[in-house]
């Protein structure tokens, strides 16, 4: 017999829970549930109205259920992916910033033009005209694919729906920032929380006679397809788009070095308050269009661009308690639980400490009144203590020299800094509760292998029952034992189950980000998936008698060095770590990578550097001669086909030993021939 009652409740919870994000995305416009989730409840309350009929009665979901956003907005592709920017916070960074592109293009000139922008923090978009025609608008969704929401743009009238001029490209994709003016935000105030989700929210309206209602602006920034390219450099793209008609930012400028940079981030930052759009920092572009593609992207964001940000929001609050976190590597980091205080808009309880030396050094201590700072995305940090405001029984804050599982932690000695690592970790890897859990949310995450519905929350709740302990538990769920569970009905059980079906199937790169290497990133796993083409080829790693001479091959890697590799064996070498693998790998089904097969000159051959050329950087050569058809390897022997020699300080060993091997030599002057042809 069903227990009406219970029954009901659970309904009318559920329910509840619908209203409450309804509300937090289509009047905040800040869902805090994944799209995939918020259509998971929903279905689960349709299911349970139709099975249990006695609820239909109760008129409950009326006006609730069958509205948006199930059949939302379509979802397109992007032309190009719609990547994000890496930020500075100082000069130093912004000093780095430019080293970085001077090393990477090997560029020995004096300076390289930057051309400075406003950072617009409203809602992006791309505008894609053919023939002159506006055909398609987008959000950015994740960057990759994006959603329809063309009629809500159209209704920007400062938005061209037509372009006219001369030489205008058959393709022209416009990458653009949409806001609310300050002045008009001031009107609808009461019903969001700023300007941007005021923007964010009226470019999701269903209904684009209700986006027309708010008065939306914008600035274009970029472009993303573009054919066929008539711009050769990004002051000249934005000066010739805004004859065309489209609205760009007037306070843009060429800088030109350190000191220009600074001194135009300065002014800017003290126009802000007057100006009627929030701007969170300034972007700096390479200016020269070739140069950006020679440096091309990471995964995440251009190499050519970085957003400057204006000093953060800054609160004053008291420190409750301090307590540690264990991290996925057994990273111990101590946090502030603070006061609830309202930073830039978002309520903080809680700041990170960093370490035990930040903790010493800033002298921090339980109950001190403490200026804390929320910058971007960033956790919240701790800036400084106000010790006039402290109490004389204070004590200095002891920091725990054990992890939470008990066990003591160690700090690393760099072996080749020799410098004592300022972050204590446990050792225990797998053996430390508190990592394990920390490992298994690295596993189900975004990047990993994103299972929908398997979150941060749910691991803590299937590994506080123990139904999960390692991470191949997790393709061995006991359904029926969750299925019990308060909050899991039949539906988002199937669901669950569906998306952890469809993720054992998995490409070797996100499978070695998964595994939770230290060191070895996203980037790092995407060079390493390469170099082992196959699950097979990777599991010789886990033998330590074949380990130390695979690892030897790593070495010249791009982007993998001593650091990685040292780490590489310390995973390996822990026969726990192997073991769990495999186990995972039993569960799975690992797909090879594709390595794309590019038609050039090098095409098939392998090559390798040694010694520097005068004009481009190592990365550089070799992101071309793989561009080129080639596969770079690391270190000589009989397969290579080439030896590219540069003409600073090049290896003689290596050279003697490629002509032993009848190896071809390539001295830099053919090497340039050869990129010229
Ligand atoms: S350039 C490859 N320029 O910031 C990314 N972005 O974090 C190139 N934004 O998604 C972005 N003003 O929504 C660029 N002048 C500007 C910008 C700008 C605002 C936003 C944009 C982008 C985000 C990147």
């Amino acid at each position: 017999m069903i227990n009406k009652t219970n029954v009901t409740k659970n309904f009318k919870k559920k329910i509840n829970e619908l209203k409450k994000h309804n509300k937090l995305y289509f009047n905040k416009d800040n869902p805090i549930i994944s799209d995939k989730e918020y259509d998971e409840l929903k279905k689960e309350i349709i299911y349970l109205q139709e099975k249990y009929k006695f609820l239909k009665d109760l008129k409950l979901i009326e006006n609730l259920v069958g509205s948006p956003p199930e059949n939302k907005f379509k979802k397109i592709k992007h032309l190009k992916p719609m990547l994000s920017l890496s930020n500075a916070f100082d000069k130093k960074d912004m000093i780095d910033f430019i080293k970085k592109i001077k090393n990477y293009l090997n560029y020995s000139e004096n300076h390289i033009e930057f051309y400075c922008e406003p950072k617009i923090d409203g809602i992006s978009a791309t505008l894609v005209y053919e023939n002159g025609n506006l055909v398609k608008g987008l959000s950015r969704g994740d960057g990759i694919t994006g959603e329809d929401i063309l009629a809500n743009l159209k209704t920007i009238s400062e938005i061209p729906k037509k372009i006219k001029g001369d030489n205008i490209p058959r393709l022209l994709e416009i990458r653009c920032e949409i806001y609310i003016g300050k002045k008009d935000f001031f009107e609808i105030k009461e019903k969001f929380a700023n300007p941007r989700n005021a923007a964010g929210g009226s470019l999701r309206q269903k209904d684009p006679r209700e986006t027309s209602k708010i008065p939306l602006k914008y600035f274009a920034y970029g472009f993303g397809a573009i054919e066929p390219m008539v711009f050769s450099n990004q002051s000249e793209f934005l000066s010739k788009i805004s004859n065309w008609g489209f609205s760009v930012n007037p306070l843009s400028e060429i800088t030109r070095n350190i000191d220009e940079i600074e001194k135009k981030h300065n002014k800017i930052d003290s126009q802000r308050s007057s100006l009627d759009y929030d701007i969170d920092g300034l972007v700096f572009k390479v200016n020269d269009l070739n140069l950006q593609k020679r440096l091309g992207s990471t995964s995440s964001s251009p190499r050519w661009a970085i957003a400057y940000k204006f000093s953060a929001e800054k609160a004053v609050t008291k420190i409750k308690d301090i307590v540690i976190q264990v991290g996925r590597t057994g990273a111990i980091t101590p946090v502030a639980k603070v006061e609830p205080v309202t930073v830039g808009g978002v309520v903080v309880s809680n700041a990170t400490l960093h370490n035990e030396e930040e903790i010493q050094r800033k002298d921090i201590r339980l109950g001190d009144t403490v200026l804390i700072q929320r910058a971007g995305d960033v956790i919240p940090q701790v800036l400084n203590v106000d010790t006039s405001k402290r109490g004389k029984s204070s004590k200095k804050f002891i920091f725990p020299n054990k992890c939470l599982c008990g066990s003591i932690t160690i700090k690393e000695i760099s072996k080749s800094t020799q410098k004592e690592d300022a972050v204590r970790r446990c050792t225990k890897g797998y053996d430390c509760k508190f990592t394990a859990r920390e490992k298994l949310k690295h596993i189900v995450s975004k990047e990993a292998f994103n299972i929908d519905g398997l979150g941060k929350k749910v691991i803590d709740q299937f590994w506080n029952l123990g139904l999960i302990k390692e991470p191949s538990d997790i393709f061995q769920l006991n359904y029926k034992k969750i299925r019990s569970l308060e909050g899991w009905g039949e539906l988002s059980v199937e669901n669950l189950k569906k998306a952890i079906n469809k993720s054992n199937n998995i490409s070797l790169d996100r499978f070695i980000y998964s595994i939770g290497i230290r060191h070895i990133g996203q980037e790092n796993a995407k060079i390493l998936a390469s170099f082992f083409v196959s699950i097979e080829q990777f599991s010789n790693l886990f033998k330590s008698k074949n380990r130390e001479s695979i690892l030897k091959n790593l070495v010249d890697l791009d982007g993998i060095g001593q650091t990685q590799i040292e780490s590489i064996e310390n995973f390996f070498s822990d026969s726990k770590n192997v073991k769990i693998v495999l186990n995972l790998i039993n569960q799975l089904s690992i797909s090879k990578i594709e390595l794309k097969k590019k038609s050039g000159i090098f095409s098939g051959k392998r090559l390798m550097f040694t010694g520097g050329f005068k004009k481009i950087s190592r990365s550089e050569a070799k992101t071309i001669a793989e561009d080129k058809g080639g596969k770079v390897l690391g270190s000589i022997s009989k397969k290579l086909d080439f030896l590219i020699v540069g003409d600073s300080k090049p290896t003689k060993k290596k050279i003697d030993q490629a002509k032993n091997l009848g190896i071809k030599v390539i001295t830099e002057k053919e090497w340039e021939k050869i990129l010229n042809s």
